[in-house]
């Protein structure tokens, strides 16, 4: 099969390393790729959100499959762009992956299907929503009800913090379309986990659970990220919780959404927050997640265009997923200043150094047989270990070689993990 990926992240190169080993892959281009996936794959310098050009390559090249990495495609309607030229295409429709496209929509459809989440409502007008909070209680969740990069969610400490972000969001227009409409949401306590799962529309299996790192220093301290780091699993996913996610949540949702006429194919990520064996949810993403897929893969032992194909077809029920029971660790090494302003075109050293982790590139770029930072997130380290701890403990090792002017990266991953750990 010609397969095209549609990305160019540290999730991308993740997927590009587990689809270029499976038995259906004879090629794999990336569209745009960065330079991890352009040693194992062919980089086109199509952007993932040009879904005309995307579409004229993949009918030109006559691709067999085609992989949406990032939300803003889905949302934007690439798979039913695809679908109507007769291309398969793994990935939710427009209207299925409104489900991270509006956090109002997420809200009503798990309002309606009696799917656990914080309670809620949603503002079209700033007046309203500043009376309203003038009834509530701080801490309190303001969100941009549509995609924001990350950054639409901003938890306020106070009534008055809450009031400068509906300004930010609804008046000042920081997020511009994005935020037309909020959702303000009480605020939740708990530990933070991300379940996700394959669908056909109507069965669904699980990925191992995992847990991202968002705050960008350690004891999840200071700004949010798009992600520092991963562990898979998370050991705060318990079978026995795993099956109430399982049955409760990702159940209930493909089934909601079939019953609301935008059958849901493809990853449904619910980002949970657990508190005492109960679970809410906190977002869904239409998409793997990023970096959790680096922790992710690495312990999938089946072959992922199948699955993808079996999610196209429907006929999911009668696929069975092995996962290596290693445990997985990733840690993000990042350019100075990120989340917020970063500089970069800086010469990465020490990448031929690993051989017993995953290096994936998430902004790299290749320049004159040398490769570049070219973004925050710089390179994802991925390791397997018997134990979560020796996992940790590898993917440290393997980051510690690698170097480039102003890195930095988290020293903490997986900490929580191993602080509960158990049988891993
Ligand atoms: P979201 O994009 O909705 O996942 O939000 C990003 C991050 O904000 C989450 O990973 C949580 O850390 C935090 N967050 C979102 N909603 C809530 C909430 N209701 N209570 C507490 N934290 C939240
Ligand atoms: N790791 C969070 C996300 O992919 O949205």
């Amino acid at each position: 099969m010609k397969i095209l990926l549609v990305g160019s992240g540290g999730r991308e190169h993740a997927l590009a390393w587990k689809i270029v080993q499976s038995r259906h892959c004879e090629k794999l281009f990336c569209a745009p790729g960065n330079a991890g996936t352009s040693a194992i794959a062919e980089n086109i310098q199509i952007n993932a959100e040009d879904i005309d050009a995307l579409a004229g390559f993949a009918e030109k090249q006559k691709i067999d499959l085609t992989v949406v990495g990032p939300e803003v495609p889905l949302v934007l309607g690439i798979v039913d762009r695809f679908e109507k030229c007769g291309l398969k295409i793994f990935g939710p429709s427009g209207k299925a992956a409104m489900l991270e496209g509006s956090k109002a929509f997420a809200k009503k459809i798990m309002q309606k299907y009696g799917i656990p989440t914080a309670e809620s409502r949603e503002f079209v007008s700033a007046e309203e929503a500043f009376s309203y909070l003038k009834k509530q209680k701080a801490p309190i969740v303001v969100k941009a009800d549509g995609l924001a990069a990350g950054k639409g969610v901003l938890i306020c400490s106070s009534l008055e913090e809450a009031e400068n972000a509906v300004k930010k969001i609804m008046l000042e227009n920081a997020f511009g379309e994005a935020g037309k409409k909020i959702v303000i949401e009480e605020f939740l306590e708990g530990e933070e986990a991300s379940f996700l799962a394959f669908s056909d529309g109507k069965t669904v299996k699980p990925m191992v659970s995992s847990q991202d790192h968002k705050r960008v220093f350690d004891n999840d301290e200071g700004p949010n990220t798009g992600g520092m780091g991963a562990c898979s699993p998370a050991l705060i996913v318990t079978k026995k919780l795993e099956k109430k996610i399982l049955r409760e949540i990702m159940q209930k949702t493909i089934d909601a959404m079939k019953k609301e006429g935008a059958k849901y194919k493809g990853v449904l990520y619910a980002g949970l927050m657990i508190k005492n064996g109960k679970i809410k949810v906190l977002e869904f993403n239409a998409r793997f997640g990023d970096p959790e897929t680096q922790a992710i893969l690495p312990r999938m032992d089946s072959d992922i265009v199948e699955i993808m194909l079996a999610c196209i077809k429907g006929t999911l029920k009668g696929k069975k997923i092995e996962w290596s029971k290693k445990p997985c660790a990733c840690v993000v090494l990042a350019s100075g200043g990120y989340p917020g302003h970063y500089e970069k075109n800086k010469e990465i050293f020490g990448l031929e150094k690993n051989c017993n982790a995953f290096v994936f590139h998430a902004g790299t770029k290749k320049e004159n047989n040398k490769i570049l930072t070219n973004g925050g997130r710089v390179l994802g380290i991925s390791a397997l270990g018997k134990t979560i701890g020796e996992a940790i403990q590898n993917a440290y090792f393997a980051a510690e070689k690698i170097s480039f002017e102003k890195m930095h990266y988290r020293r903490d991953i997986g900490q929580k993990a191993l602080k509960k750990q158990t049988g891993y």
